[in-house]
């Protein structure tokens, strides 16, 4: 899978990590920065891009790292098209696709470690939505939110 990743400061060493992993898992992976460790970078230099990639289509889902994931998230679900939050638990990294439709996972750099961090990118790079009627019904009415919006 063609898979965008972005963190600040606070997911470098979780990123580089990551990145690691999908490419030995057989990924193809896009990296919109951090491209080194910065102290003073922000999130939302790295994390829009990678919304607007995922949005757009040229990535098919998203990784988003910060320090505690809660600003990539925010930020990042300010993109029109994206479905992003904030992921600490294999359960809802699951579930977040096939109910919820989520193309963006965020996960906290200092948070969560790299192993506990990796099952729940296998989880959501796994998970498919459903498309069962209620979602659709459901995601009908956030994407009704975003057309308002825009
Ligand atoms: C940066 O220090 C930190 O605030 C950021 O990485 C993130 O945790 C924000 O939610």
């Amino acid at each position: 899978m063609r898979i965008g990743i972005a963190t600040d400061h606070g997911g470098f060493s979780l990123k580089q990590e990551l990145v690691t992993r999908l490419k030995a898992a057989g990924h193809e992976v896009v990296e919109f920065g951090a491209h080194s460790l910065d102290p003073a970078d922000d999130y939302p230099d790295y994390v829009v891009p990678l919304g607007k990639a995922v949005a757009s289509g040229q990535v098919e889902r998203g990784l988003a790292v910060c320090g505690s994931g809660v600003g990539a998230s925010v930020c990042v679900n300010k993109v029109l098209g994206v479905r992003a939050a904030l992921i600490c638990d294999h359960f809802s990294a699951q579930q977040g696709v096939e109910d919820d439709h989520i193309n963006i996972m965020c996960m906290g750099g200092r948070t969560i470690g790299p192993s506990v961090a990796w099952d729940l990118v296998q989880a959501f790079l796994a998970a498919k939505f459903s498309d069962e009627p209620r979602h659709l019904r459901r995601l009908a009415k956030v994407a009704k939110l975003e057309a308002e919006r825009s």
